[in-house]
């Protein structure tokens, strides 16, 4: 007999059903699978993450659905659950989010502000355990395999004690993925969204992954799928039809990933992340290019594409650095530190600017780029004045102080 654990009390009775009621809080929120005390990889990941944000600041939009969006390309940025429930998504044009629920609240992307929560997150989530891999500005992989001896308390405890914590404590939802490897913590963190803890084990990942298309594999985009979709190879289950030395042939040095995936294996362990170094981006013309008037345009859309990397990864550089190649070749770098670091594409494009008008009398340019380095652990100080009332108070201690 397997138990379920009740996660709005923690009570543990024999498992019957998913639709059993707690015998002692009454609630339908079960932890259950029969690998449950085994498992030690999860992947964690905020629930509608900027819109729960702006939420959490305005609470009285609680039950109202609510759009981030609308500054680059007049596209959605995030939409909250209620929002979902009338078809707003992400990257969706804003006209076609208006006609699908013309009485959402629509609000600009306040980026500084979401970079702090992020961090503010991920510092509990440090205290959770060492070995943790953020992915973006919401998500991270966490190792617990010592989580026992650190906390006495298997890792699913811990994950369910850490997701009440910061909803309490930090105001904000999020869902967890457990399993044994990042492939399947990954996949169960998306399932029961929002505020979901699903499991995925090794008896029952296979299985899980047999019927459903290539794309839910990491690192499996457009077009590897449609190459694999060429011979035949639509669902995780047609992969394990393959031996690896078929794959590595068909498909070069992702190969021995996908024979790994088919079986619902992940060698990719949990890396805290080796620290970027630089974001940049670049353009090369059609025609040479040397007036100012026709650099800039370039230039500020390199500018967006560095700013909006910088902010997804939650990285503020103090270097803007530009690249030149002019028309035989030459290819030089101008850098120049700022006074305090930024992510902001206004800044980069002003000191963009200023590099690239000091270099005018070497073009026509054949090439343009934009770089942001020398990333700062310390966030952007200007900031800390937007930041939420939440972070300034002082911080309640995690883990609880019985589990220290
Ligand atoms: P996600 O985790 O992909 O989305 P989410 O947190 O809004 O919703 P979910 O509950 O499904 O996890 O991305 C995190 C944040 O990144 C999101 O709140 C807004 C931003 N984002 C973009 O700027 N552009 C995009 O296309 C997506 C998908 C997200
Ligand atoms: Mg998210």
């Amino acid at each position: 007999m397997v138990d379920a654990h009740c996660r709005l009390c923690r009570h543990i009775q024999p498992f019957t059903s998913t639709a059993a009621t707690c015998a002692a809080c009454g609630g339908r929120q079960w932890l259950c699978h029969r690998e449950l005390d085994q498992l030690t990889i999860a992947h964690i990941d905020c629930d509608a993450f900027y819109a729960n944000v702006e939420k959490r600041e305005h609470p009285e939009w609680r039950d109202k659905p609510l759009i981030v969006g609308g500054r680059q390309r007049g596209v959605v940025t995030t939409a909250c659950y209620i929002a979902r429930m009338f078809g707003v998504r992400s990257a969706m044009p804003m006209f076609e989010a208006r006609a699908r629920c013309p009485h959402a609240l629509i609000v600009k992307p306040r980026m500084a502000l979401y970079r702090d929560v992020g961090l503010e997150i991920r510092k509990a989530m440090r205290r959770l355990s060492p070995k943790i891999q953020p992915v973006s500005i919401d998500e991270a992989y966490v190792d617990l395999s010592d989580t026992q001896r650190l906390h006495g308390k298997p890792a699913f405890e811990v994950l369910m004690d850490f997701q009440d914590w910061v909803a309490e404590h930090l105001g904000l939802s999020l869902s967890i993925g457990l399993a044994h490897n990042k492939l399947l913590a990954k996949i169960a963190s998306d399932l029961e969204k929002p505020r979901g803890f699903s499991v995925l084990g090794p008896s029952d990942g296979q299985a899980f992954l047999a019927d459903k298309p290539v794309r839910i594999l990491w690192g499996i985009g457009p077009s590897l799928a449609s190459s694999l979709s060429r011979r035949g190879i639509l669902k995780v289950g047609d992969l394990a039809r393959f031996s690896e030395a078929e794959l590595s042939r068909l498909f070069g040095s992702m190969g021995p990933r996908l024979a790994a995936y088919a079986q619902a294996e992940d060698p990719r362990k949990v890396r805290s992340r080796e620290p970027t170094k630089s974001i940049s981006a670049e353009t090369t013309f059609y025609t040479d290019l040397s007036a100012l008037e026709d650099l800039y345009p370039n230039l500020k859309r390199l500018a967006g594409r560095v700013a909006s990397r910088a902010q997804r990864s939650s990285q503020a550089g103090w270097v803007v650095t530009i690249k030149l190649k002019t028309e035989d070749f030459q290819t030089f770098t101008r850098r120049q530190k700022l006074p305090q670091p930024t992510f902001d594409e206004s800044t980069l494009l002003a000191m963009g600017e200023t590099l690239l008008k000091r270099e005018m009398g070497r073009g026509p340019f054949r090439l343009l780029g934009l770089g942001l380095s020398d990333f700062s652990d310390h966030g952007v100080e200007k900031t800390a004045a937007e930041a939420s009332v939440l972070l300034k108070a002082p911080e309640p201690a995690w883990p609880p102080a019985d589990q220290s």
